[in-house]
């Protein structure tokens, strides 16, 4: 398997969502029964990413550490860094070059929230063999929010265009994004956009024009949500709640998710949940994980 670094970009202000994010870093804010940085930790997890940089704003990071820490407890190396002030996506690729070294980098936002269920599998085979960009799209009804894919008649991406007023198609490229290491380079030659931000899309359209990039299309019945404004931070919480209720089983609960995928053994998880505090159900939910 090609091994990949993760960044988790945590950064932003939050705006959209004001004022829960005047006192309250965005990705600290819960999705239903844990603090929405978890689910995007969690699908870097399931990638098998273990070494991860974390990006996000001076207070915020402070909060954000104070959460995870360096994530040993969990199996994972986790590493910090600032961005000072949000000057796009694709500027994290700056702020962690030394950190991606020669290595493949998989980028995912802070705000985003996925359920893969089966279609995991694809991914990491499709990831594998990356000579250059894999970004994913996602079938919404209202496109012009995101960055919106145009195919040709064989399915090949013709363009990507960010924001636009009349989308060519309904899929969306959500927030996950795989690179080869050549990305850094890429993306220190990115002059800033009209609204004064390094673009994601401006980088994956560098991709596109090489030939070296490669769409997933996600499928029926998984979920990809942005958690960014009111109303889609209550429609993930509730689609979390709805399914974690109907199985019994959490969604990118990271502790699970570390002990299932070998990142720590069954002693480490005892030591850790131990320290948890009594009287949470995710508590609960944890120490019946350990009986199994
Ligand atoms: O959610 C997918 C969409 O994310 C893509 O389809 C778009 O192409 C991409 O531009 C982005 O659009 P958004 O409008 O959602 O981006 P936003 O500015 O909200 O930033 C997304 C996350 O990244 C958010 O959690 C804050 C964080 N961020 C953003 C910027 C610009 C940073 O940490 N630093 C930044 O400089």
């Amino acid at each position: 398997m090609k091994k990949y670094k993760g960044i988790l970009l945590a950064g932003g202000s939050g705006s959209r969502l004001y004022p829960l994010t005047q006192a309250v870093s965005k990705q600290l804010l819960p999705v239903y029964d844990k603090p929405m940085i978890y689910y995007p930790l969690a699908t870097l997890m399931l990638f098998g990413i273990n070494e991860i940089l974390i990006i996000s704003t001076p207070e915020d990071t402070i909060c954000i550490k104070k959460l995870l820490g360096d994530g040993a407890q969990i199996g994972l190396e986790l590493s910090y860094k600032v961005q000072n002030h949000p000057n796009g996506i694709a500027e994290a690729f700056i702020l962690g070059a030394d950190f991606i070294g020669d290595s493949s980098v998989c980028l995912i936002l802070g705000d985003n929230v996925f359920y893969m269920g089966d279609q995991l599998n694809e991914f990491l085979s499709v990831t594998h063999e990356n000579e250059g960009a894999v970004i994913c799209g996602y079938h919404v009804p209202d496109p012009s929010r995101y960055a919106v894919l145009e195919f040709d008649k064989d399915d090949n991406a013709l363009s990507i265009e960010e924001k636009p007023r009349k989308p060519k198609s309904n899929f969306a490229v959500v927030g996950l994004y795989f690179y080869t290491p050549d990305v850094v380079k890429k993306a220190k030659a990115l002059k800033p956009s009209d609204r004064g931000e390094l673009e994601i899309t401006d980088l994956n359209k560098e991709y596109l024009n090489e030939g070296r990039i490669k769409i997933l299309r996600m499928c029926r019945g998984t979920a990809w949500l942005d958690a960014g404004t009111p109303d889609s931070l209550m429609d993930a919480a509730q689609f979390v709640q709805l399914l974690e209720k109907r199985q019994g089983l959490k969604i990118s609960c990271i502790e699970e998710i570390a002990l299932n995928h070998g990142f720590i053994d069954h002693a480490q998880f005892l030591r850790l949940i131990r320290k948890y505090r009594d009287g949470s159900d995710y508590k609960k939910y944890l120490m019946k994980i350990s009986e199994k």
